[in-house]
């Protein structure tokens, strides 16, 4: 049985990371993988009330809560869908993960770095993506993306998503060999390219695709 591989989709709201997860996703299965498309928060049915929380509460949460409860559909998502997915052999593709708390959280709301570092090796329980594909857009791009329509976290501000897009270039310096930076400015086309490329890569190291059909 193949080796199972996850694959997180990390950027700033705005960044067309999950239009670009979903023709990844596409192009892996034509490829004959056996391939599981989820999201954080909001993948598992507790998951599901969490992201609803998250999202579209109008009352004021605090910004601990809001850590706990990230972390809290982490570790379900963990625990029922993403390591049973990978123990079968599946390339699990997930639209953020634990980057996004750093980004957030840590560089967002200033919530203490180290701290999220263990609360996220907690609610992960040792797997880390074997890849993690950082979408990077100027602030200007992200803003005209989302639109008028936000929702509570999309609403934090220019300020918030400056820090936001900041944590995730650090990151991407901090862990180079995991986290790969895509320039999402481009078009669509340009960025799939990327993408593509940066996969195969990976998986060729594994030799478990033949690129020359691709
Ligand atoms: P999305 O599904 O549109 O990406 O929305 C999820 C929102 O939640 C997005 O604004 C990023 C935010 N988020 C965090 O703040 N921390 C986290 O750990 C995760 C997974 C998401």
């Amino acid at each position: 049985m193949a080796e199972g591989k996850f694959i997180t989709f990390e950027g700033a709201d705005g960044s067309g990371k999950t239009t670009q997860l979903k023709i990844i996703k596409e192009f892996l299965e034509n490829s004959g993988y056996k391939v599981v498309e989820t999201r954080e928060p909001g993948a598992t049915a507790i998951g599901e009330k969490i992201r609803e929380i998250l999202l579209h509460e109008t009352e004021k949460i605090s910004d601990n809560c809001e850590m706990f409860l990230f972390l809290a559909d982490r570790a379900e998502h963990i625990e029922r869908l993403i390591k049973p997915a990978i123990e079968c052999g599946k390339i699990v593709l997930c639209d953020r993960h634990t980057d996004s708390t750093i980004a957030y959280q840590g560089y967002g709301r200033g919530k203490n770095k180290e701290i999220l570092r263990k609360l996220n090796d907690i609610a992960v329980n040792g797997l880390i993506p074997d890849l993690t594909l950082l979408f990077d857009v100027t602030i200007e791009t992200a803003q005209n993306r989302v639109g008028k329509d936000k929702d509570r976290m999309e609403s934090a501000g220019r300020e918030f998503f400056e820090r936001v897009r900041n944590g995730y270039l650090e990151l991407q310096k901090e862990n180079p060999e995991r986290i790969k930076l895509i320039n999402a400015n481009n078009s669509i086309e340009t960025v799939t390219k990327d993408t593509k490329d940066i996969i195969i890569k990976m998986l060729e190291k594994d030799r478990r695709i033949n690129v020359s059909g691709v």
